[in-house]
Order: structure tokens, then C-alpha cells, then sequence
């Protein structure tokens, strides 16, 4: 029997999901929920030739029984309501990130999951892009030694035109810093698969959205930032985002070096470039990596084609999630405190109040993907930081 997919929210991503669902063996959408009748109708056209059934509220596609699994890909602001309902049933669910806009919806979620059987995964494909995919395992194996600094270059173009223009404002996205680092700050916490424990971030908006107006409000989102994290253990990582340099070669640049060597990804020339220390300088191993196993290319380098086969492996064997509400969280979390480390010019600690919540549920799942040890017996660290936590909030760091 194949597994039956609704999908809510049919604009960019939810079009390429279906895409996605299209590709997969033992997959089917039956369903799609769109308040928007021009987005209604992309996902008639993205299915011509299959029976569907098309509701306009996601509440009609929950009651009509026709599907497992269910993909949100509606905006931002809307995933915690949307969230609240499908939660209260046994779907299996692949939420888009960031998981929601605001770090107690987040913890909601959390919690929610913990009386969950169905599966509950958070779209977080850039793990899944193969160049990145290729670095993550070329840290895994060693090539760079002890990994002590990472730093991610994303350089692209503006945010795009979204349905009602709901990506324009920090209330609807939860910010640049969420909506598209997200993905980054997963990333450093998958890669250096330890807890971050402070953030520092300078950025603004300063060259996009200046003169657009929507109902009178002029565009109010981040378009550049340097943000550092460091990680218990002394790593650290950092981010260059900047969203008006589409004009270069690549738009992503990951380099992971540690004690041994140095690891590259770039994006989307699908270049890695691996270098081991102790030999001749400048003559590292450069490859172009693939994924035979993309049927589906999308918009993400296949990534989101590759999350769906093992979403629909997670739902298929009874597996847990391999992006978990708690990554979700924890890049939520991670974004919305590098947006008020901007606001108010400060670095900002990442365990106890700033999260709300200890993260390190999810640095150890990272961990123990990775085949690492991450001592299950210790108490977490947001725990054991909390009270000191409460010093350190009251004023700058010195550093
Ligand atoms: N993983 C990625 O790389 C990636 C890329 C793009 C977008 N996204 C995420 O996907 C989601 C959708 O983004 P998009 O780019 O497709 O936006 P979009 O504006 O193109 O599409 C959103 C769609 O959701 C619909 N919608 C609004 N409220 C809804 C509701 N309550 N129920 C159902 N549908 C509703 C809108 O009518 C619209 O058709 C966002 O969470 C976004 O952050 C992720």
C-alpha cells in the first residue's frame, strides 16, 4: 500500500514537495489544503492525471481521512496553529523549518511529540544538499582531525515574492535570522555535534525591500549579519549571510577545519575540496559530488527529494525522526537569539533563558548519529547552567 500524503500550504515548497512525493516508489498525494485559490490550483496542475481531493483549511483534509502522512508548507506564523491540530492526530508529519516562528511554540511542539507515536520531522534539507551531505561524513571520518572552527558562507539573492508577501515581516518569518538561518545553525550543531553555548551578532537590512510597501509598512527584515556561535569545548562557528550577492559563483561556502585538515563544500557548483595537513600546501583533493539516488531535483539540489525517502523510511520501519522537533527548536532558538544579539549589541548565552529551555537534547542526538558518546548519564546543560545563567543574562559579556 502506498502512503498517502496530504499537503498544506501548495505554494513554492509545497509544489515541490508534491514533486517530491511524485518521485518516491510507494507514495501518493491524495490530499492538498490551501486557503489561496491561485495556490489551490498550482497543486491541481502539479497533480493533473491523479484523483485528489482539495480542501481550502487544513481541518477539511484532517477529516477527510485520506492520508498518513501530512507535509506543512504553509508560512512561517501559521505552523504553530496548524501545528496544535495535526499534532492531535496520528499522522506522520514533515513540518517545514523553521519549526515555528517563536522559541515556546517550539517547546510546545517538543512536548507535544513526547506523547507521540507518529513520526514528526522538521525540513531541514540543507543536510541533505550532497556537498554537504560529503562534508558532514568527511568530519564523521575524521579527515579534519579534532574540528575546531566552521564557518558558512551563504551569499544569495533577496528573499523571493511569496503568496500575500507574509516572508516581509519579522512577525510572519520570525526573521531572517530564523526563517533562513535555520538551516545554518543546524548545520554547525550537526556538524560540530556539540552544545552552543553564547552568540554575538552584527547585522541589518541595507540594501533589499527598501522601497517596497505592503498595507503602508515598509519591509522590516534583516538582509546581512555576521553572527559567531561558540560551543562548549571551545569550537566555534560562524555565519556570513549576506542577501544581495547573488552576483558571485557560489552561494553557499562551508569550511570545517580542524587539528588534521580542512574540509570545503560549495554550493551549487557541488564542489568539495578536501585537505590534509603535513603535505605539500594548496594541493587538496577536489571533487564534484552526486547523488545517483535523486529522482527529483526541485529547487534544493535534490536535497528535499533525498529528506523524503528517509522521512518515508522513518514512517515505513517505525525509526524515529533524524530531524527532530528538538533540532528544530534548537536552530529557532539559536536564530532568535542571534536577532537580539543584533537589537540589543550584546552577545547573548545560549543555555537557560535565552532558549527557554535546555537544547542539548538535540547536540546529543547529533552525537549519537555521529556514533559518539555523548554521556546519557550526565544531567543536561541547560540544567546545570541555569541559575549561573541568570548572572549572565544581567549584563554584557567581556570577552
Ligand atoms: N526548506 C527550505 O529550504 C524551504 C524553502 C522555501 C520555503 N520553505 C518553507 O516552506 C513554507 C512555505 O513557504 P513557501 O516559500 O512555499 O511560501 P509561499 O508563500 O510560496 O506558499 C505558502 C502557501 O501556504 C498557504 N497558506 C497560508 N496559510 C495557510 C494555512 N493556514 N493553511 C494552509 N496553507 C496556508 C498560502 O496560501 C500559500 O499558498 C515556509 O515555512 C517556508 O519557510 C522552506
Amino acid at each position: 500500500m502506498p502512503i498517502r500524503y496530504g499537503v498544506v500550504g501548495t505554494g513554492m515548497m509545497g509544489i515541490e514537495h508534491i514533486g517530491n512525493i511524485r518521485a518516491l516508489d510507494g507514495a501518493a498525494v491524495t490530499a492538498v489544503a490551501d486557503p489561496y485559490g491561485p495556490s489551490r490550483q498550482a497543486a491541481r496542475e502539479a497533480l493533473r492525471g491523479q484523483e485528489i481531493a482539495v480542501f481550502d483549511t487544513h481541518r477539511g483534509l484532517i477529516d477527510s481521512g485520506l492520508c498518513d502522512a501530512v507535509v506543512v508548507a504553509a508560512p512561517n506564523m501559521t505552523h504553530i496553529e496548524l501545528l496544535r491540530d495535526l499534532m492531535d492526530t496520528e499522522l506522520h508529519l514533515l513540518v517545514e523549518k523553521p519549526l515555528c516562528t517563536r522559541v515556546e511554540d517550539c517547546r510546545w511542539v517538543v512536548e507535544a511529540q513526547r506523547e507521540r507515536k507518529a513520526v514528526l520531522w522538521v525540513g531541514m534539507e540543507y543536510r541533505y544538499m550532497p556537498a554537504i551531505a560529503r562534508l558532514i561524513a568527511e568530519v564523521r571520518r575524521g579527515a579534519v582531525g579534532d574540528l575546531r572552527m566552521l564557518a558558512i558562507r551563504e551569499h544569495r539573492f533577496p528573499f523571493l515574492e511569496k503568496v500575500k508577501h507574509w516572508n516581509r515581516f519579522n512577525a510572519n518569518s520570525g526573521g531572517t535570522l530564523v526563517e533562513k538561518c535555520c538551516h545554518h545553525f543546524d548545520l554547525m550543531n550537526l556538524i560540530i555535534g556539540a552544545s552552543p553555548i553564547r552568540i554575538y551578532a552584527s547585522g541589518s537590512q541595507a540594501v533589499n525591500h527598501l522601497d517596497e510597501r505592503y498595507g503602508g509598512r515598509r519591509p522590516d527584515i534583516l538582509d546581512n549579519a555576521y553572527v559567531i556561535v561558540d560551543y562548549e569545548g571551545g569550537r566555534r562557528a560562524m555565519l556570513d549571510l549576506c542577501m544581495f550577492a547573488e552576483a558571485g559563483q557560489n552561494q553557499e561556502e562551508i569550511a570545517a577545519v580542524g587539528d588534521r585538515g580542512k574540509v570545503e563544500a560549495r554550493l551549487p557548483s557541488g564542489v568539495v575540496v578536501t585537505g590534509v595537513r603535513g603535505g605539500a600546501w594548496f594541493s587538496p583533493e577536489i571533487e564534484k559530488v552526486t547523488d545517483d539516488r535523486i529522482a527529483y531535483t526541485g529547487s534544493h539540489h535534490g536535497a528535499s527529494y533525498l529528506e523524503h525517502l528517509d522521512f518515508l523510511a522513518a514512517i515505513r520501519n517505525r525509526t524515529p525522526a533524524l530531524v527532530t522537533a528538538d533540532d528544530g527548536l534548537l536552530a529557532v532558538a539559536m536564530g532568535v537569539a542571534a536577532q537580539r544579539s543584533i537589537a540589543e549589541g550584546r552577545p547573548i548565552e545560549l543555555a537557560g533563558a535565552a532558549l527557554g529551555r535546555p537544547p542539548l537534547l538535540s547536540a546529543r542526538s547529533a552525537l549519537h548519529r555521529a556514533g559518539q558518546d555523548a554521556g546519557d548519564e550526565e544531567p543536561l546543560e541547560g540544567e546545570e547552567h541555569d541559575d549561573r545563567q541568570q548572572g549572565r543574562e544581567e549584563g554584557p559579556r567581556r570577552q
